[in-house]
């Protein structure tokens, strides 16, 4: 099975041209591929230098991403309103480390249950809103962020289509094990399109794609 993996990887590294000659830089704070969880925190006064607000609809005033991610975004929205009629609406995006503070407390006191309120919200530095590569999308303004809407049409779409623009869906329900976070079919990660459409045929979690390429580079070297 790991096996096979690999070999589906190499084929799939080939294909889509992609060099792991640069595969420290794109696994740093300013690359694509920086896997943020509770195990690679970011420190708190990291702030991504290319934030913009995607011009894009939004439901909230929170939704700055990366210049490039914010992009793709809106290239995103606009397929989904051109090739599906659906509206998408950007909620939440860069998320400081304050604000995420203050998110994960939130929670915590809401919840009144520590292991819930982990497994729905981020600790500090764990989130990867501070990279300025998330976005929790929404298909209508006032609609909550539940499990609900990964069967509405809009995440229906956005699953089936977000690769092409170079995001995945970060937190699928069947690797909670891994990732920590409760299924989250709303919460898209900007990897760019190369990484994105190996993901999106590999289907396996960011934080075992991470490690399977470190491998792979390790060997050849
Ligand atoms: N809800 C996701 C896991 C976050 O807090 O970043
Ligand atoms: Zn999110």
């Amino acid at each position: 099975m790991i096996a096979q993996l690999t070999a589906l990887l190499m084929a799939l590294l080939t294909a889509f041209s992609v060099s792991l000659d640069t595969l420290a830089a794109q696994m740093a704070p300013e690359g694509y591929l920086m896997l943020v969880n509770r195990d690679y925190r970011l420190p708190a006064e990291y702030v991504p230098e290319d934030l913009v607000y995607p011009q894009v609809k939004h439901s909230s005033s929170a939704y700055q991403m990366r210049s490039d991610a914010a992009a793709a975004l809106e290239e995103l929205f606009a397929a989904a309103k051109e090739e599906a009629g659906l509206t998408l609406y950007a909620h939440s995006g860069y998320r400081s480390y304050a604000t995420q503070r203050d998110i994960y407390q939130r929670k915590i006191r809401n919840t009144k249950n520590l292991e819930k309120a982990r497994l729905l919200v981020a600790d500090p530095g764990a989130s990867e809103h501070q990279l300025g590569l998330a976005m929790d999308v929404k298909n209508k303004p006032n609609m909550a962020l539940n499990a609900a809407f990964g069967k509405t049409k809009e995440g229906l779409w956005l699953a089936e289509n977000a690769w092409r623009f170079g995001f995945i869906i970060r937190y699928k329900a069947e690797w909670t094990d891994i990732t920590t976070y409760a299924y989250e079919p709303w919460h898209v990660r900007y990897v760019g399109k190369e990484h994105a459409a190996i993901l999106q045929e590999l289907d396996i979690p960011l934080e075992y794609y991470v490690e399977m390429l470190r491998d792979t580079k390790g060997e050849q070297e």
